[in-house]
């Protein structure tokens, strides 16, 4: 985190700043000597001043376009007051204004409200299970709220939620986690102790909720999820009479992703009339604050041994790292709006972008990556660099780690197999001891060398792709009826 403003530049142009200021006085001294010294004077005086002034006014304009030059090469500077550097500050605070800062008060009311329908649905879902017993899976009855609406980095609109729902395997039923195959997924096996009547008495379940790939009882992403689809909507007509005065609910499921529940308030129910649409997502939890989850996307040629697979989630700890962070940085750092804008941007950049490239460029940079870039990027540093003044060097900063973890082709899972973190962000010895995954491990170096260029593209040009591409309307939350902004602030859920 080098300051990028070259020395001989900056000198140079405080020189030329001097000596104009010299000159002005100058011919002002001159000036007045020659109003004190009389009438007849004033013809030489004139002659003599008006170069001099001609000359400072030069040496300003040399001023200037040294500033320009200096920042083109050199980079934006901190708080720059005037030149391009001060316009590519303020296109991106300005971007970061009206386009992708939340009002903390609408995403207040909208998480109280997504918290509120959840619970109830939860509820509602849990109660309706079977009793606990050897053939059934169950829910645990709470939920977990994940995602950057939690973490204070989502951008636009407080619309979208992901939400866990934790899972209860039968009685004395532990999940037995290992490495898949595959990079980054996990598998699930099943243990029970001695005693328990295990594997003949959990038949049923291992029927109905297991995978046997390679001839061994894996639990299945797929059948776990198709049951919690299931369950959910069977219990979703109870839950949407008892809300039936706040909002309309309903269920979309479809196959091979985690159900969502979209949110209609009513009218008169709350202020902020934003539809909401929150990602229910089935987890069986390992203990340590970490879930398997079924895995985000649709693996092309997804088959039998697909459906044995889980993704690790590790949010959890996530908001505990950026919990620390928040602490430990200035009260004025500026990572999270850093990382606000580096997706504005990325989002901003596929505008222009063509399929297939179109969602490659979306695939590549996603949220998880861009935040991974961004805890690595600032547990290297001293936290103080993160100041508000240094916002857009620590942006360009982030831009350029990314550049070169693209060339690089490797960006490191932050947590799994990582054992020199901070010791107040302590992980647990499953995500020590994990073997390090490869988040790019996906692509091939083709794609991420066109991912690359496409993104320095994208930062040079940020200000005119800001101008050009960032007119489309955005939501403008409606005023709110019970309160002023300040005044009205919900804690976040
Ligand atoms: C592990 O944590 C340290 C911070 O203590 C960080 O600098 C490093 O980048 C992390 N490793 C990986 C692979 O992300």
């Amino acid at each position: 985190m080098a300051a990028r403003v070259p020395e001989p530049r900056a000198s140079w142009a405080l020189l030329t700043v001097c000596t104009a200021l010299l000159c002005l006085c100058q011919a002002l001294g001159g000036r007045a000597a020659a109003a004190a010294e009389g009438e007849e004077e004033e013809g030489a005086a004139e002659a003599g001043s008006v170069p001099l002034l001609k000359g400072s006014a030069l040496l300003l304009l040399g001023c200037l376009l040294a500033r320009c030059c200096g920042s083109a090469g050199g980079g934006p500077r901190p708080g720059g007051g005037w030149g391009p550097a001060a316009a590519r500050r303020g296109a991106l605070e300005g971007f970061h204004a009206r386009r992708l800062r939340l009002s903390p008060h609408v995403l207040g009311h909208s998480k109280a409200h997504v918290g509120r329908v959840v619970a109830e649905l939860v509820r509602a879902a849990k109660a309706q299970g079977l009793q606990p017993g050897p053939a059934a899976l169950s829910l645990r009855g709470d939920f977990v709220r994940v995602g950057s609406a939690y973490e204070q980095h989502k951008v636009r609109s407080p619309d979208r939620f992901d939400v866990l729902v934790p899972l209860r395997l039968p009685p004395r039923l532990q999940p037995e986690p290992r490495r898949a195959a595959t990079s980054g997924a996990f598998v699930c096996g099943l243990r029970a102790p001695a005693g328990s009547g295990w594997p003949r008495r959990y038949r049923p379940f291992v029927e109905g909720f297991c995978a046997e790939p390679h001839g061994r009882q894996l639990l299945s992403s797929a059948l776990v999820l198709r049951w919690f689809q299931g369950h959910l909507q069977r219990c979703l007509g109870a839950v949407r009479y008892r809300l039936q005065e706040r909002c309309r609910i309903s269920l979309a499921v479809c196959p091979g992703r985690p159900p969502t529940l979209h949110i209609r308030p009513c009218s008169d129910y709350v202020c902020c009339h934003i539809s909401m649409a929150v990602r229910l997502i089935p987890a069986i939890p390992l203990g340590d604050a970490l879930y398997l989850t079924v895995p985000p996307h649709d693996v092309p040629g997804a088959g039998p041994a697909h459906e044995a697979l889980w993704g690790l989630d590790t949010s959890r700890h996530e908001q505990r790292l950026l919990a620390w962070l928040k602490e430990q940085a200035p009260a004025s750092s500026c990572h999270l709006k850093c990382l606000q804008l580096l997706k504005g941007l990325r989002d901003l950049g596929g505008q222009r972008l063509e399929e297939p490239f179109c969602s490659l460029w979306g695939r590549v940079l996603s949220s998880y990556v861009l935040k991974t870039a961004l805890f690595s990027l600032m547990l290297h540093g001293p936290l103080e660099a993160w100041d508000e003044q240094f916002l857009v060097e620590r942006l360009e900063d982030l831009v350029m780690y990314l550049r070169d973890c693209l060339r690089k082709q490797t960006l490191m899972h932050f947590f799994m197999g990582n054992t020199s973190l901070p010791e107040a962000v302590a992980l647990p010895r499953f995500l020590k001891e994990a073997a390090p995954v490869n988040l790019l491990s996906a692509f091939d170096g083709a794609t991420l060398d066109l991912v690359a260029f496409q993104l320095l593209y994208t930062w040079s040009q940020a200000p005119h792709l800001i101008r050009t591409y960032s007119r489309a309307r955005i939501l403008q939350p409606a005023a709110c009826r019970h309160g002023t902004e300040t005044r009205h602030e919900l804690p976040g859920e």
